[in-house]
């Protein structure tokens, strides 16, 4: 399978340090890291297909299928492989490849979205090219977002999934103590500015609807999906687990040992008393016109 995609060699990848995005896929916390992106929002991503496709089972048999910036343990590029099937095909991609398994109908291949090597293509184009919390950290998501429409089938979908993130002031919807909630605004708040320094876009999420039409996508649409995260939970350990990453960024802000194991223990401790409004995950599909 992999032969046949073209503008795709290893060994020709920026160094990750030169890179906007914070997180490191090959950072002991980022297994985790992942699967909680998985639990929290791979339900969703599926019934954005169904909305696509109708039901994955029968209609996504022979797809051929990009799961761009596919995460450690690439499962959701795993799952779409299981849906398109023997005639179908799947391309995984990231920046930072760890723990994707190579299967007959999946491959797998690093590839910085940054860089300036072609980009990946089909002979005739992608059926489904699906991008999920991966531009909103690339401040060049709209050239990004340019080239991906360009690879295309006719009558194929691009799926970008961003989210518009809660501004931090308005993120505890639930705390019996005042001074927890101001302390974990004042983290979540440095959290931001370490991710919007590093080119991070809040709000791109709702911006992806006019791009998609700039791109002469038709059939546009976008869908959102909002939670509160308990403490325990997975948002509030995803959001954990991104602080755990940022330590040292946010030492470097200002914020203290003893803060960030408070808000550690806040995060992680099972206790419905504590509870963040989620980012907002808009989901918006276009698709390249027939012929
Ligand atoms: C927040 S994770 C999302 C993973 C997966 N798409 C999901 O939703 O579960 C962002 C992913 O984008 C990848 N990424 C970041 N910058 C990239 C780049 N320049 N080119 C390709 N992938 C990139 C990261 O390595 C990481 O795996």
């Amino acid at each position: 399978m992999k032969e046949k995609v073209s503008g795709m060699s290893r060994g020709n990848v920026i160094a990750a340090d030169a890179m906007p995005y914070p997180l490191d896929n090959h950072a002991p916390q980022a297994v985790g890291y992942h699967a909680l992106l998985g639990q929290l929002w791979d339900g969703w991503s599926v019934a954005r297909l169904k909305d696509l496709f109708g039901e994955p089972r029968e209609t996504m048999a022979g797809l051929r299928c990009w799961e761009v910036g596919a995460g450690v343990g690439g499962q959701f590029a795993v799952w779409l492989a299981g849906r398109v099937g023997r005639d179908g095909f799947v391309l995984a991609t990231d920046r930072q490849v760890r723990d994707i398994p190579a299967l007959a109908n999946l491959a797998v291949v690093e590839h910085d979205l940054t860089g300036d090597r072609e980009y990946p293509g089909w002979p005739g184009g992608f059926d489904l090219i699906h991008v999920r919390l991966v531009l909103q950290y690339l401040p060049q998501r709209r050239r990004i977002l340019s080239r991906l429409a360009d690879r295309l089938a006719p009558g194929g979908w691009l799926l970008v999934e961003d989210w518009v993130t809660t501004p931090a002031v308005e993120m505890v919807v639930s705390s019996v103590s005042e001074q927890d909630a101001a302390l974990y605004v004042r983290v979540q708040q440095a959290l931001s500015n370490v991710f919007a320094e590093a080119g991070t876009d809040h709000s791109w999420g709702g911006q992806v609807y006019p791009a998609l039409l700039a791109e002469d996508l038709t059939t546009v649409g976008t869908q959102m999906c909002g939670q509160v995260w308990p403490a325990g939970g997975p948002g509030c350990r995803l959001v954990a687990g991104t602080i755990a990453q940022a330590r040292d960024r946010l030492r470097a802000a200002g914020i203290t040992v003893k803060e960030l194991d408070r808000v550690g223990e806040l995060l992680t401790r099972d206790d419905p008393g504590f509870a963040l409004a989620g980012h907002l995950m808009h989901s918006t599909s276009g698709c390249r016109p027939p012929g």
